[in-house]
């Protein structure tokens, strides 16, 4: 089944191709996006740089087969991406006009890195971690996610946290069951995600 660690540099691009080969609902969103990078800029990278004692991998003989990422303080860590990670893809990915009008998952992307949403404060209130986690398939159905959940959510409990949400996208029911059968509750449901929270106490 492979083993879990702390996510290191030598992880980088197996945690982005997790990310990409997951990223259209739980499925491979290779053939969405013309550049295979923006999407683990936009949802991974960042935790391993900035959030590395909360970035755990589950690696066996062939790689990276999937990632648990998360941040204790929400708020705290869109900060620091505003400091940190967001100006080097702004001014590597400028959003130019035609960037601001294009209908592609990459323009969606590079419009996010300039705009990123920002969780609402009565979300950050009981909720203030978040999460992401994504196995490849070959690493699936035999543990591995609740390993990785239970482990990162322990983490953000001993560091005092008082509870940990996430989105997901509604048609993704491989994971929202997954989710429930951990014990997530469901937050809001708008048409495009799902956001469900564990509290801790
Ligand atoms: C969702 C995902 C992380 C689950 O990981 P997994 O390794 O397949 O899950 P596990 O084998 O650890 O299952 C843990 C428990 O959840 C249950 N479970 C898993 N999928 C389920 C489902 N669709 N419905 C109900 N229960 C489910 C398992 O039976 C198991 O129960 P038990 O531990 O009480 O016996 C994995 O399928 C995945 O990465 N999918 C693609 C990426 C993705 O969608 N990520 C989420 C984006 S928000």
């Amino acid at each position: 089944m492979g083993r879990i660690r702390r996510a290191s540099a030598h992880d980088v691009s197996g945690v982005y191709r997790v990310c990409l080969l997951t990223g259209a609902a739980g499925g491979d969103a290779t053939d969405d996006h013309a550049n295979p990078d923006l999407l683990g800029h936009a949802y991974a990278g960042a935790y391993l740089a900035g959030e590395p004692e909360f970035a755990l991998v589950a690696v066996d003989e062939h790689g990276v087969g999937g990632y648990a990422v998360g941040a204790p303080d929400t708020r705290a860590f869109e900060t620091w991406m505003e400091q940190h990670w967001w100006p080097v893809l702004r001014e590597q990915y400028p959003l130019t006009p035609e960037m601001e009008s294009a209908d592609t998952p990459d323009a969606r992307l590079i419009r996010r890195f300039h705009r990123p949403p920002a969780a609402a404060d009565e979300l950050l209130a009981r909720f203030p971690a978040h999460l992401h986690i994504n196995l490849l398939e070959r690493s699936r159905g035999g543990g591995m996610g609740r390993a990785l959940i239970e482990a990162l959510t322990g983490a953000l409990r001993r560091h005092g946290c008082a509870g940990v949400h996430l989105g997901v996208a509604p048609e993704n029911e491989n994971a929202i069951g997954f989710y429930r059968r951990l014990g997530f509750e469901t937050l809001a449901s708008r048409p495009d995600e799902l956001v469900l929270g564990m509290r801790f106490e």
